[in-house]
This record gives C-alpha cells, sequence and structure tokens, in this order.
C-alpha cells in the first residue's frame, strides 16, 4: 500500500488564518441571513467555524446566541481570541462534527460554510440532523462538482485539499434525505466575491507560502469542475 502525504491545507488555512475560506466569503453569507428569520433568542451553530468570522458577524449583528465549533486548534484559539478583542458571549468549541457533545435540539438554525466536504458527509449530517431544533433551519455553502472526475484528476484534489469526499447536487440532494431533511433548496452560484481576511500566526511553516500558490493554480486549473451552491433545508 503506498502511503499518501497528509494534505497540509487546512494548515494553510489555520496559521495564515484565513477569514471568510468559503466560496462568495462573508458578503455571500450576509446576503443568505437577510432572508433567514433570525431573531435575538435564536440560536445558531457555525460548524467548522474557522477563525470565526461568520460566527462574529451573526453575533454582533443579529444579537443572536452564536456557537462555532472547529476541528483545528489553531483555528479554535484564533475564533476565541475574535470573540474577546470583540467582546462578543460567542462559545468556541474545539471538536469534530462527526461527534459533538452537544445536546440534541439545540440549534434555530445550524450553517456550515465549506466544511463538509472534509469530513465523513453521512456522520457530520446525521449529528447536524440531531442539534437542530424540530423547524430548524441547516444552511450549507459546499462545494458541487460539475460532473463526475476522472479517477486521476479526483486524488490530485482530494489529496491537495484533504478532502473526503466529492458530490454533485443530485449527490447532495440524497445525502440531506438520508439525514432526514426536508424542504431542500438550492440556490445557484450568485457570482458573489469577498476579499479574504488574515491573521497570521507569529511562525509560519516555509512550505506554507508554496502551498498558498498551489492552492490559486488548483483554483484555475479546475474552476471548470469545482463549483459551490448554497443548499438550505429544515428538519
Ligand atoms: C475551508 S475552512 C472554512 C472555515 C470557515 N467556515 C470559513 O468559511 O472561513 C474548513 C474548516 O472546517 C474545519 N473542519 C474540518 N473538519 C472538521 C470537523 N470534522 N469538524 C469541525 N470542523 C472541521 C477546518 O478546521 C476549517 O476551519
Amino acid at each position: 500500500m503506498v502511503l499518501l502525504p497528509k494534505s497540509k491545507y487546512l494548515d494553510f488555512l489555520s496559521q495564515f488564518g484565513v477569514g471568510g475560506a468559503h466560496p462568495g466569503g462573508i458578503n455571500l453569507t450576509k446576503e443568505i441571513f437577510r432572508s433567514e428569520n433570525i431573531s435575538n433568542t435564536s440560536h445558531l451553530l457555525d460548524v467548522g467555524c474557522g477563525t470565526g468570522q461568520t460566527a462574529a458577524y451573526l453575533a454582533s449583528s443579529y444579537g443572536t446566541n452564536v456557537t462555532g465549533i472547529d476541528i483545528n486548534s489553531i483555528m479554535v484559539a484564533k475564533a476565541k481570541k475574535r470573540m474577546k478583542k470583540n467582546n462578543l458571549p460567542v462559545k468556541i468549541i474545539h471538536g469534530s462534527i462527526e461527534q459533538t457533545l452537544l445536546p440534541d435540539h439545540k440549534f434555530d438554525f445550524i450553517i456550515s460554510e465549506s466544511v463538509l466536504s472534509f469530513v465523513n458527509k453521512p456522520k457530520a449530517l446525521k449529528e447536524i440532523f440531531r442539534l437542530l431544533k424540530d423547524g430548524g433551519r441547516f444552511i450549507a455553502i459546499e462545494f458541487t462538482i460539475k460532473r463526475p472526475l476522472e479517477a486521476k484528476i479526483e486524488q490530485e484534489i482530494k489529496q491537495f485539499y484533504g478532502f473526503d469526499s466529492f458530490s454533485m447536487k443530485k449527490d447532495w440532494i440524497t445525502l440531506f434525505k438520508h439525514a432526514g431533511f426536508k424542504n431542500i433548496r438550492i440556490q445557484k452560484n450568485k457570482s458573489i466575491s469577498s476579499v479574504p481576511e488574515y491573521h497570521y500566526s507569529k511562525e509560519i511553516e516555509p512550505e506554507l507560502y508554496e502551498l498558498m500558490e498551489k492552492h490559486y493554480d488548483m483554483n484555475l486549473k479546475y474552476e471548470d469542475v469545482l463549483d459551490y451552491r448554497v443548499y438550505s433545508c429544515t428538519k
């Protein structure tokens, strides 16, 4: 068996402290939540919250009760620092969305922004479903491939980003339905963009600079296959 090197993409994102590391960035997030019914009594979970840009935005703009969870300890430290600096009562948890210690039916809204490709999707969606209140909403901005990929290309992208799997639109719908979600809606890629934020670590592994360049090359090389969609569904 050939052992492939572990992807360092999430190390790059965390050490560079990239905020808004999802297609459309914070501007797409803002646009999506404009049409959701959030109030200051809502409870919201940001899955794979990264440096906490979205969690902080939702807490400060809507006065809502926000929790963020992320598996990467550097991301968690940067998100906690952001909340402290801005005096925001956002709870940041270090852990995996595949299995959490959070109670059933806790949240009115759960959001995942470019997270589910990195995880075991059925496991994570089962957990997200468990955590949502009845009638709660799940919103996901996630990579969606336009067509099945050639094995070699699939391997190259998976290995570089550390993705667990790729899904086309129809695969996402099947995954949501299997988890129990209903009223599944899909919005097309809206060509909204934002400039990402950076919160650099004091020391950054030199190879991560090369990785950043490779990431931009990969984006260009595979822009015709690596698309995204905004999914929303109800428990
Ligand atoms: C592409 S980044 C997106 C971060 C953030 N949502 C944003 O838009 O800026 C993916 C994030 O998912 C987190 N992640 C990956 N696997 C996870 C898991 N099993 N549970 C929770 N977070 C995870 C990574 O650590 C990383 O912060």
